[in-house]
């Protein structure tokens, strides 16, 4: 088969791993890839290059994407899209494999709405995507802030100081609510639950009573800028606060031995997909196996974030 490859909005650690399996496996099975650049961008100007075994040496353990990435929000225009399908008949694609987020799935439903056949996988650190309990890259950038956090302790311990330390997450705090369970944090705020700061007050004076004088607020980024955070719960509690803003260190950096073999089972498994024409779908995680999940549901459902973990996490920090 002629197939194609892109990655789309976000890059996440464990993209390359997946670009490497792909290829590799697609190639040792007859087909034949094309690495399409940019993501959508690239697919709408028709910039591509073809990959061979040996194009994807090396990329095992790297972060980033080899083919690029963009955030491409014109790609919802028709147009754009009907430039992208001639593109793809130009070059004969039989089956293409989009690695993005939401906004790239719902571009991935659309080109599938068009009749091309499309496999997605879910790659994002914010791991919220509906349909997948799994998004590729969460686990690296869960250790990134994590190692963050420990190094951060250290400082904090010493000056015995609170400290707000602000993760990325979009409109979501599945990846602030994981990283405070990890990192042990007093309080994690996310977009989707309105803040009590008179519980989180009183969890700090808890702590502090019992000779614990640093503490962590994991906030995620949609629940409110962390200096903001940080000048009100010194105002409420009297005490100096920090904060510190992890950005794009979180993101970076070489993907994780979890997110690597998701990586490679989950090319494997779009791959098959593909192959065999059940196209239109996102592979993804439920229960801990995989699955694949039509995108017209995926473009449709919501996130729920695990608020038990984030019940668990400021519990055991008392
Ligand atoms: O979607 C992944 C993500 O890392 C979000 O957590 C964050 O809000 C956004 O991307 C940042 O995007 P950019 O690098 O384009 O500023």
């Amino acid at each position: 088969m002629n197939l194609a490859i892109l990655t789309s909005g976000g890059d996440a650690p464990g993209m390359n791993a997946a670009i490497r399996a792909f290829v590799r496996r697609a190639i040792a099975e007859g087909h034949q890839v094309r690495g399409i650049e940019r993501g959508f961008e690239g697919l709408v100007h028709g910039v591509q290059r073809p990959l061979a075994v040996a194009s994807v040496a090396n990329i095992l353990m790297t972060g980033g994407t080899i083919l690029h990435t963009s955030r491409f929000p014109v790609f919802r225009d028709p147009p754009m899209r009907s430039q992208a399908l001639a593109h793809l008949d130009a070059w004969g694609v039989q089956g293409l494999l989009v690695l993005g987020g939401n906004g790239s799935l719902a571009g991935a439903y659309e080109l599938s709405q068009l009749g091309v056949s499309v496999v997605a996988i879910p790659t994002s650190i914010d791991n919220d995507i509906p349909g997948t309990e799994y998004s590729l890259g969460f686990d690296t950038a869960v250790n990134n802030i994590t190692g963050s956090m420990d190094k951060i302790r250290d400082t904090a311990s010493a000056h015995e100081r609170i400290f707000v330390v602000e993760v990325m997450g979009n409109h979501c705090g599945e990846l602030a609510i994981a990283a405070g369970l990890a990192g042990g944090a007093e309080a994690i705020m996310i977009p989707e639950i309105a803040t009590d700061y008179q519980a989180i007050v009183e969890r700090l004076a808890q702590t502090h009573a019992r000779g614990k004088k640093h503490s962590f607020i994991v906030a995620a980024e949609g629940a409110g800028s962390a200096q903001e955070i940080a000048d009100h719960i010194s105002d409420l509690t009297g005490h100096e606060v920090k904060w510190v803003v992890l950005g794009h260190t979180q993101r970076g950096g070489p993907p994780s031995a979890h997110d690597r073999i998701m990586a490679a089972l989950w090319a494997e498994e779009a791959l098959d997909a593909l192959v065999s024409r059940h196209v239109g779908q996102m592979v993804g995680l439920y229960h801990g196996a995989l699955t694949e999940v039509p995108l017209s549901d995926v473009v449709q459902g919501i996130h729920q974030p695990n608020l038990r973990w984030m019940t668990l996490a400021e519990m055991l920090a008392r």
